[in-house]
């Protein structure tokens, strides 16, 4: 069975690199066309140029900052007007923040981390909602985390944002199934893309990857696959779950 994504607009956040540019070569391969926002230009050049050279689906490049709502508006809006309608959007972009105890990681950390993490993906998911009702239906991807099923230690906020993203997709799910949208969440496990292989991070990383099951990290390609499923009409019934890629990471002993 092949995924056929050809007709379909997709939306993607933090898709300049890690598993956010894995799923915007996943849904330019099955042919749909991508608009991809990130913070950095250069990396998001360098993957839109990347990505059409494969010839699949088109992808076009809008940097912003998803905390900011005007900025990823206006991301959604581009997406949309360039390539006719909006039916798919991947809510990726996400940050770890300061290592520490609550009371001492403090209120610019807590800001920052709420700021990408939630306010990013609920303000994204308002744009996106919005086309999609226009254009009939859709289907959403929140990138949730392990870290919404149990704690990363010493990433409180981390966590709580996390959590809190499995509420939104539930939420949202249920009131919008009789409109014609899914929402749906992927909990990504231990893998390896440059914020777990960030100098500070990776000792996380490495403590943590002894503990999976499965014996190693997962790679960005694989949870690409599971987004892109949950994104086509393979789909079509589910809607307000979560799916975890781990490894059996939060089976560990
Ligand atoms: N890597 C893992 O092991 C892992 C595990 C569980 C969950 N996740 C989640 O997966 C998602 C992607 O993680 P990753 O490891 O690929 O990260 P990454 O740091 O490799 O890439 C993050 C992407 O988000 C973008 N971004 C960051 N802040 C942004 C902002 N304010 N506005 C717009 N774009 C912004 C960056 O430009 C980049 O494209 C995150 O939500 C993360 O929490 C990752």
């Amino acid at each position: 069975m092949k995924i056929d994504l050809t007709g379909r607009t997709a939306f993607v956040t933090g898709g300049s690199k890690g598993i956010g540019k894995a799923i915007v070569q996943s849904l330019a391969a099955c042919g749909a066309n991508v608009g991809v926002m990130a913070r950095g230009r250069n990396d998001l050049d360098a993957t839109v140029a990347e990505v059409n050279a494969l010839g699949g689906g088109r992808v076009i490049g809008v940097a912003g900052d998803v905390a900011d709502y005007d900025s990823i508006a206006a991301a959604v809006a581009q997406t949309a007007q360039t390539f006719g309608g909006l039916h798919l959007a991947v809510n990726n972009a996400g940050i770890s923040g300061a290592e520490g105890l609550l009371h001492e990681s403090g209120p610019g950390n807590w800001r920052t981390v709420m700021g990408v993490n939630l306010d990013g993906v609920g303000f994204a998911m308002m744009a996106e909602i919005a086309q999609m009702l226009e254009a009939g239906g859709g289907s959403i991807v929140n990138i949730a985390s392990v870290e919404a099923h149990t704690v990363l230690r010493h990433f409180p906020v981390y966590t709580a944002t996390k959590h809190a993203l499995i509420g939104l997709t539930k939420g949202t799910a249920a009131d919008y199934a009789s409109l014609g949208i899914r929402v749906n969440s992927v909990s990504p496990g231990v893998i390896r893309t440059p914020l777990t292989m960030a100098p500070g991070q990776k000792e996380v990383t490495d403590r943590l990857e002894g503990k999976i099951p499965s014996g190693r990290l997962g790679e960005s390609e694989e949870v690409a696959r599971t987004v892109t499923f949950l994104l086509s009409d393979l789909s079509a019934y589910t809607t307000g779950t979560d799916v975890v890629v781990d490894g059996a990471f939060l089976l560990r002993e």
